[in-house]
């Protein structure tokens, strides 16, 4: 019978392209209220898009069986659920495996003043595993929760044209802090 390769040969024979990290951006959205961070979401994937980045667009169930390792850079975001991100975003964040190397955090919020607060739950979570949070977003999104049904909610057309415009150049700055740390 021929030789059987050691697991150390078979690690070895995976060409490295399919292992190293760079290949582009992939942004997590989860949006379940009104679509507002799905709105943001595209908007950020339009310009790392115009930035020359190959991007995809992920769903938590794609993200759950992806490598999020292989990516440059991955976006992590929802509407803020009292005072934090989705717990499907919150799961994900605490059991995705391997890790992803840099990510950014987004969402859009009935009160995103509060951002450094709303975030927080995330943030926590990322930083427990020692992974670099590039840079945080948040904008005003269509809030209809409870009470605020009967009168048309707060936030109505947000994210708007100029939350989106801020959107694209918060991505647009991310960009270009990647592609100074890669050199
Ligand atoms: C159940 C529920 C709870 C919410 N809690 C908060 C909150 O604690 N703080 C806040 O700023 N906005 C809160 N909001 C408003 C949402 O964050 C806002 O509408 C967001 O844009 C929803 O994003 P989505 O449409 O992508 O799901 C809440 C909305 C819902 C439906």
């Amino acid at each position: 019978m021929p030789p059987q390769p050691t697991d150390q040969e078979t690690a070895t024979a995976i060409p490295p392209d399919n292992r190293s990290p760079g290949r582009g951006i992939a942004i997590i959205c989860h949006s379940v209220h009104h679509g507002n961070t799905m709105q943001i979401a595209k908007s950020m994937a339009e310009e790392f898009s115009a930035q020359g980045w190959t991007v995809e667009l992920l769903d938590i169930e794609e993200a759950a069986a992806a490598d999020l390792s292989q990516y440059a850079m991955v976006g992590l975001g929802s509407g803020i659920y009292f005072g934090r991100h989705h717990p499907e975003i919150l799961k994900l964040a605490e059991t995705i495996n391997p890790p992803p190397q840099v990510v950014f955090l987004f969402s859009t919020a009935g009160l995103p003043f509060l951002k450094l607060l709303q975030h927080g739950a995330l943030r926590r979570r990322i930083k427990r595993r020692s992974i670099l949070i590039m840079g945080e977003h948040c904008c005003r999104g269509w809030d209809t929760v409870g009470p605020l049904w009967l009168m048309g909610g707060i936030n109505r057309q947000h994210p708007n044209a100029t939350d989106l415009a801020k959107t694209r150049t918060f991505a647009h700055t991310l960009s270009q802090q990647l592609k100074e740390k890669s050199g």
